[in-house]
């Protein structure tokens, strides 16, 4: 593994000035989780830095980028699906230039698929390409060819890239890529590649001028957080990092994601029970309800072990909440494996779930399991897990109203007038207030719920 520093490149930067009359304009879309988002903005990051100006519209674009995301069939549909519609935008103009990147383009039989029937795309680099845009622009403007670079992965981290944020008040940060744990229905592993860790200082500073800027949530981000520090030339395990990152002094809080419950530690319940910045929230995807399944999913726990730490967190952290991601309809799930799963949420009470259904991908060792379960059966299985998930949401909302609480104003409540704010629970709560609050702190009185939503009252 490397560690190298991206530099400005002022070859690229001047061949774009001399190329384009005025600055041309970039439009970068990123699809999927927040790791692609935050990708995203670094991409947005170096194009600004060799001299485009970023835009909202497709249409006001010399250069538009797909960043994309595979985990799902439907996510890669959305894709195609979009870059088609962009057929018409380049036959009435030539010059302009598309793009796809990100995990999507980290698979062979997409980039075959895009060389075939998508000729108007110009340009494809996966996702451990974003310091080298700079050069297949230039490539691209110079050759006139198409550029669809094959799926590699590169063993290095690009430090200090460039970044346009979206936000002002809260920001991602990747403190680890790429993931070793196989899962066996997922594609990230062979997308993403294998698992690789920044180092302490690299993370620290960058979380440092992140909270001197003024950001108030940090979202430390990684598939695995858990098994950060693998393969780093200290000993360094996730608990050790949040508590470094807790000694900087300021008035922000940390969120991270994503929780594996086989490397989730007692330890670092005991850190985010020891620790005032961090949220007493665990994301803690669970998957499904079954040992039998959750073996064949190759995920290294049991039902036992994963209701352990619940309980586990629940006794040293007081009113933490939960929430996790689901898989319905896992090849060979029958109707006892799921009534495991509607027990298993009953017994958490999640404060949220993120549910899927299951989508078969080509390349991992789930998609050659038999799946004899009807599609009609799996979507039925969806709404029963819906139906008891809302319930239980609602009646932990409901026990909310009465505290007063802090929240972070990050949008715009339904109602004209109002804001949005999260607690730290990762409850939203929507109240009257002005305009000014927003990105700041703010204390709320919860006063009554609207489905999952908290009403409350602005507190001066
Ligand atoms: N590394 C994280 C998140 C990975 S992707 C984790 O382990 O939790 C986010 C979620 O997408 C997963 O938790 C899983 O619930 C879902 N997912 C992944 N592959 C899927 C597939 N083939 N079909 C349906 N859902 C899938
Ligand atoms: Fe996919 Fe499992 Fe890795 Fe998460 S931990 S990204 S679900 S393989
Ligand atoms: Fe999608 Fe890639 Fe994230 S597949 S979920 S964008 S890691």
């Amino acid at each position: 593994m490397e560690y190298i520093t991206y530099e400005h490149n002022a070859e690229a930067a001047g061949v774009i000035s001399r190329f384009y009359e005025t600055p041309p304009l970039a439009y970068v879309h990123s699809y999927g989780c927040q790791q692609n988002v935050n990708d995203g903005e670094r991409i947005k990051g170096v194009l600004v830095d060799i001299g485009y100006g970023l835009c909202d519209k497709p249409e006001d674009a010399d250069l538009i980028l797909f960043n994309t995301c595979a985990v799902r069939e439907h996510a890669e549909q959305r894709v195609f699906g979009n870059v088609g519609a962009l057929k018409g935008l380049k036959e009435k103009k030539p010059g302009l230039m598309i793009g796809l990147c990100g995990c999507m383009a980290n698979q062979k039989h997409v980039v075959e698929k895009l060389r075939q029937s998508y000729p108007y795309v110009d340009l494809v680099f996966g996702v451990d390409g974003i310091d080298t845009l700079p050069e297949l622009i230039v490539r691209k403007l110079e050759k006139h060819k198409r550029i669809l670079l094959e799926p590699a992965q590169r063993p290095v981290i690009v430090e200090n890239l460039p970044i346009r944020r979206e936000s002002e008040f809260r920001a991602w940060l990747p403190i680890m890529y790429g993931c070793d744990n196989f899962c066996t229905y997922c594609i990230v592993p062979y997308v993403r590649g294998r698992e690789k860790s920044r180092r302490p200082a690299d993370i620290l500073a960058e979380f440092r001028g992140l909270v001197e800027a003024g950001y108030k949530e940090i979202t430390l981000l990684g598939q695995n957080v858990n098994s950060y520090g693998k393969g780093l030339e200290e000993s360094i395990d996730f608990a050790d990092l949040l508590n470094l990152l807790c000694s900087v002094p300021g008035d922000y809080h940390i969120r991270f994601m994503t929780s594996h419950p086989k490397d989730a530690s007692r330890k670092l319940i005991d850190t985010i029970a020891a620790q005032p910045h961090l949220c007493k929230h665990l994301h803690l995807p669970v998957q499904c309800g079954s040992d039998r399944l959750l073996a064949k999913m190759n995920r290294h726990y049991t039902v036992e072990h994963y209701l352990d730490l619940i309980e586990y967190a629940r006794a040293r952290v007081p009113g933490i909440t939960f929430s996790s991601d689901i898989i319905v309809g896992f090849p060979g799930e029958t109707e006892e494996d799921f009534q495991g799963t509607l027990d298993l949420v009953r017994k958490v009470g999640y404060m949220q779930l993120f549910t899927f259904i299951y989508s078969k991908r080509e390349g991992t060792p789930a998609a050659t399991y038999p799946d004899d379960t009807p599609r009609q059966e799996k979507t039925d299985r969806m709404a029963r897990l819906l139906a008891v998930q809302d319930e239980i949401a609602m009646g932990l909302v409901k026990a909310q109203v009465g505290q007063t609480v802090r929240v972070l104003v990050e949008g715009y409540g339904r109602l004209e007038g109002t804001l949005s704010g999260r607690l730290d629970n990762n409850l939203t709560v929507e109240f009257a207030a002005e305009d000014s609050l927003m990105g700041q702190y703010a204390m709320v009185h919860l006063t009554g719920a609207r489905a999952t939503v908290l009403l409350g009252e602005w507190v001066q």
